[in-house]
């Protein structure tokens, strides 16, 4: 059967770009940014996309196009008979345990879109009586398994419609209005009186703040904003015509996926600020502090409505990848149809999600190495087994493909001249900075 790729370039751009920009810039960025210091977690991050995420992610664009094969069969084609099949299962399992966590916080998304539209944040509640709904909903059963399901299914109805019909026509479209929805919302908050302190808690950056835990988390937040180290973006690098150039693409998606990380901070932290509360309040920033916000703002219900939008938009992109790392791996390994692999990895993530989100009610006590399901499988995957996967993929780029071949691909065979010109420095990159650096930090984030 002849293999599906995307059919534009615009297509490449705004799959690409969907799939690293979701959650992890509107939810767990601005989070992260609160939790560890504001501008000097901003700093370390944008060194850690920018310096060591990039080659990587060329590493994974490289052995996708270089193989023409999902996630699994890639290491097998191109290293035969070897342990990194290994790698190629880490690639599928870490997916699809993602999309079952990430489900779940999309269905929290769609369930604050309904809650918006229905104004139910701006009739006159109080911050604590915002607080408990959060959590008065997040601990119970039905709720968010519905929310849960609606995402998912959303999901898997995108993924069924193929690679250009489905997943490339959905960015197409979505992607500018994602940038539209948050430009909107950004403008709305740094023009409120004392948004400056936010923005200067953002971009101002204090280096004494530096330390290993904050490098970790950077680094952690970088492999997972760009979805690196689990076979999406070597998917997404299969369907990619042999005339593109994978560079230029992967260049765009981390400027693009950065730029739209701060819009959302922007959005975010300087209303913080101007309401007087507190950044660091963790996971529940979007979905506490920030309807008390809206409940302020002029024009907050329309805002609250457009952000959520943004949010289960930016989230359906991601999660789209995600499932279809472990559809082509069934499609071509196992001959399923799409149609049957998008179902069974629904059933598969359902179940899992629906663990991941009872295990804030009636599961929260059920603890694995101290931590609640949906915890284990945050950690779990952007703190271990994306920077793994990652570490794996870039010594398999830069100590297992030969020389020539990495270049050849980087370079179209040689005929792009810009991309000759840094191939070496690039693939200097790719075999020694980029495998030590993410060891030490790896290393330094066990010890300390
Ligand atoms: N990059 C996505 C985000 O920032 O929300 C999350 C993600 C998608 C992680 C796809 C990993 C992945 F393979």
């Amino acid at each position: 059967m002849e293999r599906e790729n995307f059919g534009t370039r615009f297509g490449v751009l705004v799959a690409m770009a969907g799939s690293a920009i979701g959650l992890g810039n509107l939810w767990r960025f601005p989070y992260l940014v609160g939790s560890y210091g504001g501008a000097a977690f901003v700093f370390v991050y944008i060194i850690c996309v920018f310096i060591l995420c990039l080659p990587i992610l060329f590493s994974e664009v490289i052995i996708g196009r270089r193989s023409s094969s999902n996630a699994f069969g890639a290491y097998r084609k191109l290293a035969p008979g070897t342990k990194w099949k290994w790698l190629g299962v880490l690639s599928i399992v870490t997916p699809l345990i993602i999309v079952s966590y990430y489900s779940v916080v999309g269905g929290w998304g769609v369930e604050y879109f309904f809650k918006a539209a229905m104004f139910e944040f701006t009739t006159g509640v109080t911050r604590s009586e915002l607080g408990s709904m959060f959590s008065k909903f997040t601990s119970s059963v039905w709720a968010p398994l519905m929310g849960h399901s609606i995402f998912l299914l959303l999901t898997a109805f995108i993924v069924i419609s193929g690679v250009k019909s489905g997943i490339e026509k959905f960015g197409k479209i979505m992607m500018p209005l994602l940038f539209v929805l948050i430009i909107v919302i950004a403008v709305r908050a740094v023009t409120l009186p004392g948004a400056a302190e936010g923005l200067k808690y953002l971009f101002s950056p204090d280096f004494s703040k530096i330390d290993a835990s904050v490098c970790s988390a950077a680094l952690g937040q970088a492999f997972f904003s760009l979805s690196l180290g689990m076979g999406t973006m070597l998917t997404y690098g299969s369907y990619i015509s042999k005339k593109e150039n994978l560079a230029a693409s992967s260049t765009y998606t981390a400027v693009s996926d950065t730029l739209f990380a701060l819009l959302a901070s922007c959005a975010i932290m300087p209303a913080v600020f101007a309401f007087g509360l507190n950044p660091q309040e963790g996971p529940s920033l979007v979905f506490e502090t920030l309807p008390f916000i809206f409940s302020n703002m002029p024009m907050g219900g329309i805002v609250a409505i457009l952000f959520f939008l943004a949010l289960i938009v930016a989230a359906l992109t991601s999660s789209i990848s995600l499932y279809e790392v472990v559809v082509a791996y069934l499609v071509e390994e196992k001959q399923y149809t799409r149609r049957g692999a998008s179902i069974l990895v629904f059933i598969v993530a359902w179940v899992l999600g629906a663990l991941c989100s009872l295990s804030f009610g009636p599961l929260s006590s059920f603890k694995i190495f101290g931590q609640t399901i949906f915890n284990l499988f945050d950690k779990l995957s952007a703190n271990i087994l994306m920077p793994v996967g990652g570490l794996l993929l870039v010594i398999f780029a830069g100590w297992v493909m030969k020389k020539d071949d990495v270049i050849s691909e980087f370079t179209n065979g040689g005929t792009l001249k810009c991309n000759r010109k840094i191939s070496g420095f690039v693939y200097f990159m790719i075999r020694y900075i980029c495998p030590l650096i993410v060891i030490a930090v790896f290393a330094s984030s066990l010890i300390f």
